[in-house]
């Protein structure tokens, strides 16, 4: 496998758009949003939810890697990862059935959890869905498959973090694996451009879980994908890491009231502000599971780490912490809001032990969702205008430290601090988790937050839940 180091160091490398093999054979192409060329408006609506197109940057590298990722997925079985706003996404042609297929078999997911499609036009979602009837006069339109209580959300979220189910039309134009004998098909119009010019130059619809090995946390940057799935996929779209950091809300309003069947970068109070949703329902489970659920992939093991993970409410202490170490348990610490400077308190650190405080300045794909631009700037802007040039957001990485508990035993402690905003938990969770899996403790302290504390709160609080062991309230 690919040392990351030098993974990293070739990312960091900017100007330079560097073409990444591993060992085992994966290929890592970097495609910055913001250079591979310029999207116009074609429709009435001037804007994504309609029709567009892309003028490719002549001689850019990264709109020639774009196209190389476009081109496998139209005429490959192989999947191939890509960014997303929210996690990266290991997509297929979701009309074919062998293209579908090696999702499963490259992320051994179970075959009974459906996968989201990726669109990158409402005109175009129409037309895939639309009942191919034909008319007695060839005038009429066909009736529109998008029911209406959706209108309110996709006007205000798409292109964006949410997932809407739809009736799934006989004959479907997807794949069977794609739903999982569902009537029904999800379905999101993710906001990052490489994944919208992606999808549109594909010219078919992508079905796309998130590409981490099931049950793993999932992927926020290309080197989480290359980790979990090194030799099992040929080609990874690296266009930095995710803004959102957690999947998007998935919503039933097929049903009354609507309702969440995941938690996401929507929270509960933005659905509630849209005509129609002003009801609309919490129906995922955050502990154990006690029926079936409606959204099949939450009653699978999920987003966990090798090491136990605890999910801690209030201030953890020494007296606390031992109750769950042995001797030379490696210890891992995950703090958020109020755990700041020392979450194991009353410990003392051993004296002359290094604590490296160090914070790797990843360069991120600045988010910002493209119809708020395109409202401030007007139609046909280039992409480096509604996407901002890549912007430096520093992720939190370990803090080494050895301290010595009451009982004189001395144990490693890696400390990650995800900050105060839940918007940068959010970003940093999965990868905080990942991090902590490589530095090979044994046990995983988290802290948790207040589940109403902002947009992303509840999806962080329910991706920790489903990662614990246990939640325990101090
Ligand atoms: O942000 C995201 O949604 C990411 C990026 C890549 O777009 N995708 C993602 O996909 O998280 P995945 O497969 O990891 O999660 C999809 C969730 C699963 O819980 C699945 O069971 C549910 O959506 N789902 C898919 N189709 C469904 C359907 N027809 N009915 C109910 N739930 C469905
Ligand atoms: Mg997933």
């Amino acid at each position: 496998m690919l040392n990351s180091w030098k993974y990293f160091a070739a990312t960091m490398a900017g100007a330079h758009k560097v073409t990444l093999h591993t060992q085992h054979g994966t290929q890592i192409l970097q495609a910055d949003a913001s250079a591979i060329g310029r999207f116009v408006f074609d429709g009435p609506e001037q804007s994504f939810l309609g029709d567009w197109h892309i003028e490719l940057s002549k001689d850019s590298p990264d709109a020639a890697n774009l196209q190389e990722a476009a081109s496998r997925l139209r005429d490959t079985d192989i999947p191939v990862a890509f960014p997303t706003e929210t996690v990266y996404g290991l997509g297929a042609d979701a009309t074919r059935s062998a293209a579908v297929r090696g999702i499963y078999s490259a992320k051994g997911r179970p075959s009974d959890n459906p996968l989201i499609i990726h669109i990158s036009s409402l005109s175009n979602l129409r037309r895939l869905l639309a009942p191919k009837t034909p008319s007695v006069s060839g005038l009429e339109t066909p009736p529109d498959p998008v029911p209406p209580i959706y209108y309110p959300l996709i006007s205000r979220f798409w292109p964006g973090p949410l997932t809407i189910l739809l009736p799934l039309p006989t004959p479907s134009p997807l794949a069977a694996e794609v739903t999982a004998s569902l009537p029904t098909v999800a379905v999101r119009m993710p906001s990052s451009t490489l994944a919208l010019a992606l999808i549109h130059l594909a010219n078919v619809p992508i079905a796309a879980p998130s590409a981490n090995a099931s049950s793993k946390p999932s992927p926020t940057t290309a080197a989480h994908v290359l980790h979990d799935l090194s030799g099992r996929i040929d080609l990874i779209l690296d266009g930095g890491p995710c803004g959102v950091g957690v999947e998007s809300t998935v919503v039933d309003g097929l049903v009354n009231p609507p309702v969440i069947l995941r938690p996401g970068g929507v929270s509960i109070d933005m659905l509630r502000s849209c005509p129609g949703w002003e009801n609309v329902q919490v129906e995922y489970k955050d502990g154990a599971e006690t029926r079936t659920p409606r959204a099949p992939g939450m009653k699978y093991k999920h987003y966990s780490p090798n090491a136990r993970v605890l999910l801690f409410r209030g201030q953890m202490d020494a007296e606390c912490a031992k109750r769950y170490l042995g001797k030379g348990t490696r210890i891992g610490v995950l703090t958020t809001k109020t755990w700041q400077k020392e979450p194991l308190q009353s410990v003392s650190r051993i004296p002359g032990e290094p604590s490296t405080s160090t914070v790797n300045s990843h360069v991120i794909n600045g988010y910002r969702r493209a119809h708020e631009a395109r409202e401030c700037r007007g139609s046909e802007p280039a992409i480096a205008e509604i996407m901002p040039s890549l912007m430096p957001v520093p992720i939190p990485s370990a803090q080494y430290s050895r301290i010595e508990l009451s009982d004189q035993d001395i144990y490693e402690v890696w400390t990650v601090g995800l900050g105060q905003s839940t918007a940068g938990i959010a970003r940093g969770l999965f990868s905080a988790l990942r991090e902590l899996d490589q530095k090979g403790v044994d046990i995983i302290f988290v802290e948790g937050i207040d589940d109403n504390e902002g947009h992303a709160a509840a999806a962080i609080m329910n991706r920790l839940r489903k990662a614990a062991e246990a939640e325990i309230v101090l």
